[in-house]
């Protein structure tokens, strides 16, 4: 049975962690970690297989565990990924906007083949990433529009430069337009799904991002528009947001349960 490390007690982190605990996934949860002891701990009470809390994230990658899963920010990803790769662990990555930083995304690359481990990322919140993958070298075009509501949005590091009032927004309003990679930088826990875009297809410049707030809608929508020479694929995904993090759809959770759930089961692989 694979050995779990949780890096990141919140949203997402719990839900995986419950669901290892359920049986769910069929795997073991060693460790967790969160700069928050408070939010550690309250993952670990909400448990009956209890996990150590580790003392820091140092020791989190040193503990003996399979395959470590962030679900804690691009901060944690910048800081933590190579050594987690260094010390011979699998890592899935939730917080992928990090990867559009260019250096980053080539340091861990580099320490995959060095250390001969696989880095997961989920679908997250959007569907259609096999379809992408597939036609990636017919594609001329993807573009996301991403609607949530102002509370979904509110304390992005957009808002610090912005003269937008994000409370006193009345009607749907285009808020943002650019590349993947801006909007990653100015949105780091809104629009993780537009790096998995890139990542997949064009590249960071390439995928033309839209976000608008509207607060008649209390669903987080993606819409993506991807087109080229094997044809055009229109997707739309209308996410309810999780209960504890509306910045977070539910099936981001879904999504990363399910990947954790393939990786740590031998079974029959569906789809690309
Ligand atoms: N890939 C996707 O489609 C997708 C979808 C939703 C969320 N996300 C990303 O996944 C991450 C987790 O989402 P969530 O909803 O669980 O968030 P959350 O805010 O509910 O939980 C994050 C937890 O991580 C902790 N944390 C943050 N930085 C840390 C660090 N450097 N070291 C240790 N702990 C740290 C926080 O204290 C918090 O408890 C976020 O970065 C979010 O943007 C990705």
């Amino acid at each position: 049975m694979k050995r779990i490390g949780i890096l990141g007690c919140g949203a997402i982190g719990t839900e995986i962690a419950l669901a290892i605990d359920s049986g769910k996934i069929p795997a073991k949860l060693t460790h967790v970690f969160d700069y928050s002891k408070d939010a550690s701990k309250s993952l670990v009470t909400k448990l009956k297989n209890k996990p150590e809390i580790t003392e820091n994230i140092g020791l989190l990658a040193a503990a003996p565990s399979d395959i470590i899963v962030e679900a804690a920010s691009q901060d944690a990803v910048r800081d933590n990924a190579l050594s987690i790769l260094q010390n011979r662990k699998d890592l899935m990555i939730m917080s992928v906007g990090a990867l559009l930083d260019e250096s980053i995304f080539d340091i861990i690359i580099e320490g995959c083949k060095d250390f001969k481990r696989s880095i997961y990322l989920p679908s997250g919140a959007i569907l259609g990433l096999d379809g992408i993958r597939s036609v990636k070298d017919e594609l001329e075009s993807i573009t996301l529009v991403t609607t949530k509501s102002p509370r979904s949005l509110k304390g992005a590091k957009f808002f610090e430069t912005s003269k937008l009032d994000i409370e006193n927004i009345k009607e749907s309003t285009t808020i943002f337009e650019g590349n993947a990679q801006e909007a990653v930088r100015l949105f780091p826990a809104n629009i993780n799904v537009s790096a998995l875009l890139s990542l997949a297809g064009l590249g960071s410049l390439n995928t033309k991002v839209r976000i608008v707030a509207d607060p008649n809608t209390d669903k987080n929508t993606h819409e993506i528009m991807a087109q080229g020479k094997f044809g055009k694929f229109l997707i739309k995904v209308e996410n309810v947001p999780s209960s504890s993090n509306p910045k977070t759809s539910r099936l981001a959770i879904l999504s990363a349960i399910e990947c954790l759930r393939a990786v740590c089961q031998s079974d029959i692989r569906i789809g690309t």
